[in-house]
């Protein structure tokens, strides 16, 4: 358990966007913060009294659950940068190694084995725990398919240390998800894009709890 319950979205592009519209839906208490403050005000006016804006080092001292949604290439710096203020906290990372490639889509940018979660556990500060997890779907699925009903799509998840489970799966269904997870960060390769359980890999599609069952 942490002692900080409090979430951050960290970096309001097309993942956090997506991520705060989700939140602003639950009951949750959230801030919302980016490089640029006034678009994080601008943001939070729009979700509502439970999104607070704030600017990035003072929501990373105020959240104990940091959505780090910023490009994998941002990551390593943003995590040096901020070492001390991460320490002991939950990361919640939805990062995709991938760049366009010549052809009009996408390539991997790290060795085919590799993973994003792999790389950006190995290099956290003291105590912190990385989660990979919210980048399963496409941004525009993570805001179509939430909240759906009579039965929620899955938000896949993988990390080492299961202590923190039930923060993720709160912060999942908060999202308007059901959480399933697949194992530790040596798995995270499967829910990042190409990998067998991302929309964007083998997968193709969104799943409902019954389905995700049989696929991992
Ligand atoms: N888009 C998708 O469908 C999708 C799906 C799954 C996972 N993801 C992953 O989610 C992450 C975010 O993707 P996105 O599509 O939301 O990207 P995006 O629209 O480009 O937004 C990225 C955000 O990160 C900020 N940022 C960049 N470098 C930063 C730094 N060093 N410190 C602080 N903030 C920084 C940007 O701020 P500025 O505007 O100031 O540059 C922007 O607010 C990526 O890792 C991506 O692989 C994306």
């Amino acid at each position: 358990m942490t002692t900080n319950q409090t979430v951050a979205v960290v970096g309001l592009g097309n993942i956090g966007q997506a991520v705060g519209t989700n939140l602003s839906k639950s009951d949750r208490i959230f801030i919302a913060a980016d490089r640029n403050v006034e678009k994080a005000a601008t943001l939070a006016e729009q979700w509502g009294v439970n999104a607070k804006a704030s600017d990035i080092a003072s929501a990373v001292k105020n959240a104990g659950i940091i959505i780090l949604s910023i490009p994998f290439e941002a990551v390593a710096g943003f995590i040096k940068d901020h070492e001390n203020d991460l320490e002991g906290k939950i990361i919640i990372d939805p990062s995709n190694p991938i760049a366009p490639d010549e052809n009009g889509g996408f390539k991997k940018i790290i060795d085919a084995n590799n993973s994003a979660g792999q790389i950006n556990a190995a290099s956290l500060p003291n105590g912190a725990k990385l989660v990979k997890a919210l980048g399963t779907l496409g941004a525009a699925s993570l805001i179509k398919a939430a909240y759906q009903a009579p039965e929620k799509a899955v938000l896949f998840y993988a990390n080492d240390d299961t202590s923190v489970d039930s923060e993720v799966e709160d912060l999942i269904r908060d999202n308007g998800f059901q959480a399933v997870r697949v194992g530790g960060i040596d798995q995270s390769i499967r829910i990042e894009v190409f990998g067998d359980l991302h929309e964007f890999g083998a997968l193709g599609k969104t799943v409902n709890l019954a389905e995700a069952k049989t696929k991992i």
